[in-house]
């Protein structure tokens, strides 16, 4: 193999996209995907990749130090890709200290690990992490996150991967750890876990059941659809320069609430309901605490600097979306039983 790269996180939402861009574009390449399968992770994300020769899973937990560098002596990787994370802002208010542990915590074991391996001898090396627009606060109704942006988190969720950027940084300036970092705005696509919005919409329509828009639904996000934000990766990943900072964004705002009604008249084609159906079971629910209201990504130095672009329009984006998750019911009801119930009626009442 010409190569061992770590993914981490694989089994989920964007490390799937990932691993599997990987997998098939780089067939000289063994790659390692370390999940410890949360909630979040699911296998079965990745069925097609089980039988390939240059793909290997392993269950392991980032924030278990011992475990970790076992990883890391036992595949020797090159490269690390690290998606590895608690990702709900609204878990994130209930149970912050989760997220301290797996995006703190979990994110130093893996930047010690990459160090006590690759020591002094990082010709070829590179650890890149994956973080989010989020770091950057919160926008009023005008102007753009660059990556001179002062960080300025908000939630948990957010200060935790704000402080997991700074710590990469560290190991850069101190231990001269090859380091890139990219932050990108809202993802959509499959195999995003029906908690976030899209997901939890499309399959709320689907069943007939209240969309809860949280506060008057006026707070804005800027959408990219996943694979696109796995092919930026693919490309920083290669090209990037080492310790610098890209922003990745679909260059595509939406008001949450103009976002669900474009997302039911999608729905309303796809399950041949009349028009204007699904948009009567938007729901106004209690506002997120902290609610962010706007984020929006120039993406101007990767486009740039390593010709990136989004290949799809959103309405292309969403009706696959769509389309994905309406096909794949059997998926979709798997990650819906087990815990999600519970979660759903903590968050919703009994909606
Ligand atoms: P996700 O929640 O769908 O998946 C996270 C994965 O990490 C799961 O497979 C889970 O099992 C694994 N994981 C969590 N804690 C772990 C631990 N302690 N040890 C090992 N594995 C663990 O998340 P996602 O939406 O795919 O996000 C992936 C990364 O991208 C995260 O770092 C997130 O901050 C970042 N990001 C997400 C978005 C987005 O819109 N979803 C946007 C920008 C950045
Ligand atoms: O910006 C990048 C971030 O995008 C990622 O770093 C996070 O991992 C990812 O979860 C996402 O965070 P958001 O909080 O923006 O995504 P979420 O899908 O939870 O919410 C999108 C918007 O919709 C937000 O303004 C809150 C609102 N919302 C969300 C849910 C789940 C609702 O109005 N109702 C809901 O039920």
């Amino acid at each position: 193999m010409e190569k061992t790269i770590l993914i981490t996180g694989g089994a989920g939402f964007i490390g799937s996209h990932v691993v599997r861009l990987m997998v098939n574009k780089y067939p000289g390449y063994k790659i390692v995907n370390l999940d410890v399968l949360t909630y979040a992770g699911n296998l079965e994300n990745l069925k097609d990749l089980e039988s390939k020769p240059n793909y290997v899973f392993v269950k392991a937990d980032i924030t278990d130090e011992a475990a970790v560098k076992e990883v890391f002596e036992q595949h020797r990787p090159d490269g690390v890709i690290h998606l590895a994370a608690e990702s709900h802002v609204d878990r994130s208010i209930s149970d912050p200290l989760a997220f301290i542990r797996s995006n703190v915590m979990g994110t130093v074991n893996l930047l010690n690990a990459a160090r006590a391996l690759w020591g002094d001898n990082t010709e070829g090396k590179r650890f890149y992490h994956i973080s989010t627009d989020e770091v950057y606060g919160s926008l009023g109704s005008t102007g753009f996150f660059t990556e001179e942006t002062a960080y300025d988190p908000r939630s948990p969720y957010s200060a935790s991967k704000a402080s997991s950027d700074h710590m990469v940084r560290a190991w850069h300036h101190t231990y001269n750890l090859p380091v890139v970092i990219s932050n990108c705005s809202n993802n959509y696509g499959p195999n995003q876990f029906p908690e976030k919005l899209i997901p939890l919409a499309i399959n709320n329509i689907k069943h007939k059941k209240a969309i809860p828009i949280y506060g008057k639904g006026e707070n804005v996000r800027d959408w990219l659809f996943v694979e696109d934000h796995a092919v930026a990766i693919d490309l920083i990943f290669h090209k990037g320069v080492n310790g610098d900072t890209y922003n990745i964004g679909g260059n595509n705002e939406w008001t949450n609430i103009d976002l669900i009604r474009k997302l039911c008249e999608v729905m309303d084609n796809a399950l041949d309901r009349e028009k204007g159906e699904s948009e009567k079971l938007i729901t106004y629910v209690k506002d997120r605490a902290g609610h962010d209201k706007r984020y929006a990504i120039d993406s101007g130095k990767l486009m740039n600097e390593l010709g990136w672009k989004p290949s799809l329009q959103f309405g292309e984006g969403i009706e696959k979306t769509v389309d994905w998750y309406l096909e794949n019911d059997e998926w979709l009801n798997n990650v819906l039983s087990g815990d999600y119930a519970k979660y759903y009626s903590q968050q919703y009442g009994n909606r």
